[in-house]
């Protein structure tokens, strides 16, 4: 019998509608177009600023969109796996609070936290349940309302994060197209580069917190750069040479939109041409999980039935990995 691979059958996307430009932070902190240009390639961000509104709300929207494009209805949604590092609440989790708003409760869902890795390990995670024959529909969302946790008083965090949301369904294929392989990795000794400082058990939120702008994102910058590009080539080699493939017969590579510069890194790494490397990071900074799916959203037209694409990502934690996947439509 012809082995069962989970394919991604649908993307949809979303991002709120309030634009956060580079002149607009030169107002704020002390930076320039210039500096956010040439040291990230990010020219706006968009910022969810509705009160009451949170990632939830953007994971929604992204899923309709994903709905509208497959024909499906929400009571279709077997199992929703949510990306994210700003959930709603910290508990529960967010991907239960996107099937409620929904209008569904006939699935389940849970959150996975891998920082900007979070969608690519959710997308593995759903694959599984897809391969086994477990379920028939799999949603996948990268959701991040990055503005929740970014001090907008610290020029070196605050021009590289935005909001944003991306959706995949997966279902089963039985002729080959899907997710091919995978190399997923992590190493929490790269903890101490980028985390946020307390809300957690180990330091739980108190007036000293909140007055030592603890609950923001902490990065230093160097050493996730650094980490960065090497974790997204090597587990791309991984996983072509593994499966005797050479860059040149990749057609995309879907890389984590943290930094143009990581970006072009691992392109020149991988001898790939740019232009078969998906970028849309001017317009959206770094959306944590929302990054791939964003990408795939914005090249769908693009993207070709039997297209070998890799998708590599590098987050907190450190977590990093690449997935082969050959497109299904
Ligand atoms: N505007 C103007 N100057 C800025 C600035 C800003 N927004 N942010 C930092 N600077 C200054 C610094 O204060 C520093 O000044 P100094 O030399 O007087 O001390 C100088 O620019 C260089 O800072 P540095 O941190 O060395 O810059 P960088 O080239 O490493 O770029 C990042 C900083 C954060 C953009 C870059 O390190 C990066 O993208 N890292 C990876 C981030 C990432 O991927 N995170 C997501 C998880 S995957």
């Amino acid at each position: 019998m012809a082995k069962t691979l989970a394919a991604i059958k649908g993307v949809g996307a979303y991002v709120p509608t309030n634009v956060l430009t580079n002149a607009d932070l030169e107002k704020i902190v002390d930076t320039t177009d210039e500096w956010i240009t040439t040291r990230t390639g990010i020219k706006q961000r968009h910022i969810l600023n509705e009160k009451g509104k949170a990632t939830s709300d953007l994971g929604v929207e992204a899923v309709k969109i994903l709905l509208e494009q497959t024909g499906l209805k929400p009571d279709d949604i077997d199992l929703l796996i949510c990306g994210t590092v700003t959930a709603d609440m910290v508990f529960p989790d967010t991907a239960n609070t996107i099937l409620d708003k929904l209008g569904t409760n006939k699935g389940f869902g849970f959150d996975i936290n891998a920082a900007c890795s979070g969608f690519l390990f959710a997308l593995n995670v759903g694959a599984k349940f897809i391969e086994t024959n477990t379920y028939k529909n799999v949603v996948v969302v990268g959701a991040d309302m990055m503005s929740s946790i970014v001090d907008y008083t610290d020029r070196t965090t605050c021009v590289i994060f935005g909001d944003g949301a991306g959706a995949v369904l997966l279902q089963a294929d039985t002729d080959g197209y899907g997710i091919l392989d995978s190399e997923l990795r992590g190493d929490g000794s790269g903890r101490q580069f980028l985390h946020m400082k307390a809300g957690g058990s180990l330091k739980p939120a108190s007036c000293e917190t909140v007055e030592a702008k603890e609950h923001f994102v902490y990065q230093e910058g160097k050493s996730v750069f650094k980490a960065a590009v090497n974790g997204m080539i090597t587990s791309i080699n991984e996983v072509l040479n593994r499966n005797n493939l050479s860059p040149n017969d990749i057609r995309w590579v879907v890389p984590h939109q943290a930094n143009m510069r990581i970006i072009n890194s691992v392109a020149d790494g991988m001898k790939i041409p740019i232009d078969q490397v998906m970028v849309n990071i001017q317009n959206y900074g770094n959306t944590t999980s929302g990054t791939l799916p964003l990408c795939l959203f914005d090249y769908r037209d693009q993207l070709k039935k039997g297209d070998l694409i890799v998708l590599t990502a590098f987050g907190g934690g450190f977590t990093w990995g690449s997935t082969l996947i050959k497109w299904a439509y």
